[in-house]
């Protein structure tokens, strides 16, 4: 099976992508424990951004506490 068009920009509206590549949300747990984002966070996407994704999904966020899917209530990831 080829994927020839893997590597040649592609669109989505009016959003230009310089590949196909594309990481979909996954839930890394790297929230704390307020549910914040955290530098460990800030590193997983920066490492993929960096490996060369055209578009990156990231993972779910609430803008209230009673709209958290997972409660992250290890909260090993703290703010340095
Ligand atoms: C917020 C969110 C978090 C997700 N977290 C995971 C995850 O941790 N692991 C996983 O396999 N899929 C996760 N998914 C589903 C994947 O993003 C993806 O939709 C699924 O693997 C199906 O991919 P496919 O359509 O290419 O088969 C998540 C989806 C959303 C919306």
């Amino acid at each position: 099976m080829k994927f020839e068009k893997l590597l040649s920009p592609g669109k989505i509206g009016t959003m230009e992508l310089k590949n196909r590549f594309v990481v979909p949300p996954m839930g890394t747990n790297f929230g704390n424990y307020e549910g914040f984002v955290t530098d460990r966070m800030i590193e997983y996407y920066r490492a993929r951004a960096l490996g060369g994704f055209g578009l990156i999904i990231i993972e779910v966020t609430a803008v209230d506490p009673h709209g958290k899917a997972v409660l992250n209530e290890v909260g090993i990831w703290k703010d340095e």
